[in-house]
């Protein structure tokens, strides 16, 4: 199968590959969204169905949810669970400090709360994804429906005010419409370009009443497994940590 990917997405389908080697029989597992976490879940759906990995998948969104139960993995929700193990999970833009943009696929908001509750979380990418500073990618930011034009002001007059010159902030659309999140929200894209201290960013933003939540990882992700277009993969545990901490 790998031979008929592109470069592109052979190297998501080998860091994805590689990440489902930390996963083991009893572990409960939060299960990403977005192109690389669909290669993870066909991992993890193969070792389930050939292997007997005896995994719970708690799934960050309906996508992946849907691909969990067609894989055959035994799935629940996050109370349910209680607790993960590990979380597997994709991103749009990797710092050298191992922080995060998520949130290309509209499903930050579910895949924070995911990775918070779990021992350790890991990101698969593809080399592209990691970058000397975080903000090139637009940041998602989730808000709820009501108000939402009021929301969008007070972010643009926080970020004028915080330093960021003529913040791009834009209403996702699809097929002409705007984006409706799975929690049934509404996403504004962030424009930034850079961003000056991630931790204070994240944390006002998350202030401004209507926010439910943005798409900055700050010390959230443990492990990053990266895989380039020539099929070389590597594990970086974040300082002071290894797979078994
Ligand atoms: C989903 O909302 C996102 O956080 C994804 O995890 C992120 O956009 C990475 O997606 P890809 O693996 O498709 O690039």
């Amino acid at each position: 199968m790998r031979t008929e990917l592109s470069p592109n997405e052979r190297a998501k389908y080998l860091c994805a590959e590689k990440a489902a080697e930390f996963v083991s029989s009893g572990m409960k597992v939060g299960l990403g969204t977005g192109s690389t976490a669909y290669w993870l879940v066909k991992h993890l759906g193969r070792k389930v169905r050939d292997e007997g990995l005896n995994i719970t998948g708690v799934p960050t969104s309906l996508k992946t949810s849907e691909l969990a139960k067609s894989e055959g993995i035994p799935i629940c929700s996050l109370d349910e669970a209680g607790w993960l193990d590990i979380t597997i999970d994709g991103a749009d833009e990797i710092s050298p400090g191992f922080n995060l943009i998520k949130g290309g696929g509209g499903a930050h908001l579910r895949e924070k709360i995911v990775a918070m509750a779990s021992d350790k979380m890991v990101v698969i990418a593809d080399s592209s994804k990691k970058v000397a500073e975080l903000g090139s990618f637009p940041l998602p930011l989730e808000v709820i429906r009501y108000g939402c034009e009021s929301t969008k002001s007070q972010v643009v007059q926080y970020l004028t005010q915080n330093g960021y010159k003529d913040p791009q902030v834009m209403y996702r659309t699809s097929k002409d419409k705007r984006f409706i999140t799975d929690e049934g929200n509404f996403i504004l894209d962030l424009q930034l370009n850079f961003i000056s201290d991630e931790c204070i960013l994240s944390n006002d933003l998350n202030l401004i009443p209507g926010v439910v939540e943005n798409g900055l990882f700050v010390n959230i992700c443990n492990c990053v497994v990266v895989a380039d277009e020539n099929g070389q993969v590597t594990v970086d545990w974040k300082k002071n940590e290894d797979q078994n901490s």
